[in-house]
C-alpha cells in the first residue's frame, strides 16, 4: 500500500456505528469496511439491523461485521454492548454517533399541525433530543472513556446536518391550500440537536486529547431518497451544485474523518452540502 493510501487504512480498527441500520448508517459501514475496519453495527431496530446485515454481507467478509441491538437513549443498553465487546476483547477505536429520529413533516387541514413550534409536543422534544443529542453524549461517555483508557486513543465522529449551520427554510415544506397555522415545518428539535452536536464535538475534541481521542462533526446535506418532485425541485434550487446528494457520496468524508488521513483535524464541523450553506 502506498503512503497516501496507508493513511486511510483501518485494518485492525473497530468502528461502532449507532443508528447503523438506517439509510446513511449502512453507507458509513460500507465506507469503513472498504478501508478494512471491523464494523459493529448497532440500532434500536432488530429487524432493520438484520436487513442491513444482509445488504452488507453481499460485498463483505462476515467476520468483519457484527450487529447488536442498542438503544442510544439507554445507558444500560449501551453499557451492555460495551461489556459484551470488552469480554470479546474488541476495543472500539472509532465511534460514529449517527442515530437520530428524522421527524416526518406531514400537514393536513383541520388536524393540529404538531410540527409547528406552537404545537410541538414536549414528549417529541424529549424523545428526539434523547436519541439525537443525549444518545451521542452517552455513547461518547461509554466508548470515548474506553478509548481514552486504552492508551490507543480513538476517533469520535458526530453526524449532524447542514441544518447545524443554518435555519431550515420552511418554504420547502409548505403545502398549497393549507392555512398558515396548518403549514408543516421542520421541527425545532432538528436544529437544536444538530447545533448541539457541534458543541459536543468541540468539548470532546479537547477533553481526552492527551489520551489521543479526536472528535469531529460531519454535516451532510440532504440525500435523495425518493422525495416528491416538488420538494426536490425547491431544495435543489437552493444548492449551488443543483442536486441532492447520492447516498454513497459521504463515503470518502467518513473514511477521511475516521482515519489517520485526518490526524490533524480536531473539533471541526465539515459541512458537505453541495454548497448550500454558502449561497
Ligand atoms: N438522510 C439525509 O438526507 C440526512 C441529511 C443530513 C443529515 N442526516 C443525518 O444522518 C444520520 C442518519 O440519517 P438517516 O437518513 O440514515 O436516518 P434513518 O432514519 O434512515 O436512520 C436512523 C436510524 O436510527 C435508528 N434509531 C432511532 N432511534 C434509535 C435509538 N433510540 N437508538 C438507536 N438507534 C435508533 C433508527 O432505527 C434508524 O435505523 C442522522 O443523524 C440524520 O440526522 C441525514
Amino acid at each position: 500500500m502506498n503512503k497516501f493510501l496507508s493513511k486511510f487504512d483501518l485494518n485492525n480498527k473497530t468502528a461502532l456505528i449507532t443508528g447503523g441500520a438506517g439509510l446513511l448508517g449502512i453507507e458509513h459501514a460500507v465506507a469503513l469496511l472498504d478501508c478494512g475496519a471491523h464494523v459493529v453495527l448497532t440500532d434500536i431496530s432488530e429487524a432493520e439491523l438484520k436487513n442491513a446485515y444482509e445488504i452488507l454481507l453481499k460485498d463483505n467478509d462476515p467476520k468483519k461485521i457484527s450487529t447488536h441491538v442498542m438503544d442510544v437513549t439507554s445507558l444500560a443498553s449501551i453499557s451492555k454492548i460495551s461489556d459484551k465487546l470488552n469480554k470479546s476483547n474488541i476495543r472500539v477505536d472509532i465511534l460514529v454517533n449517527n442515530a437520530a429520529i428524522d421527524p416526518k413533516v406531514s400537514g393536513d387541514e383541520g388536524v393540529l399541525e404538531t410540527s409547528r413550534l406552537e404545537n410541538f409536543p414536549l414528549e417529541q422534544w424529549n424523545l428526539q433530543i434523547a436519541v439525537g443529542l443525549t444518545g451521542a453524549f452517552l455513547c461518547s461517555q461509554v466508548f470515548g472513556r474506553n478509548m481514552a483508557k486504552s492508551g490507543q486513543g480513538g476517533v469520535i465522529l458526530n453526524i449532524a446536518s447542514d441544518l447545524s449551520v443554518f435555519s431550515p427554510d420552511q418554504r420547502l415544506y409548505r403545502k398549497e391550500g393549507l392555512s398558515e397555522e396548518n403549514q408543516p415545518v421542520k421541527p425545532v428539535t432538528y436544529s437544536v440537536i444538530k447545533a448541539g452536536l457541534i458543541g459536543l464535538t468541540k468539548y470532546l475534541a479537547t477533553y481526552w486529547v492527551d489520551q489521543g481521542v479526536r472528535a469531529n462533526t460531519l454535516s451532510p446535506g440532504g440525500v435523495f431518497n425518493g422525495q416528491n418532485d416538488e420538494f426536490v425541485q425547491k431544495l435543489t434550487e437552493l444548492i449551488p451544485l443543483g442536486r441532492m446528494a447520492d447516498n454513497d457520496e459521504y463515503h470518502s468524508a467518513v473514511q477521511f474523518l475516521c482515519s489517520d488521513a485526518s490526524a490533524y483535524l480536531n473539533g471541526q464541523n465539515i459541512v458537505m452540502d453541495g454548497g448550500r450553506s454558502v449561497w
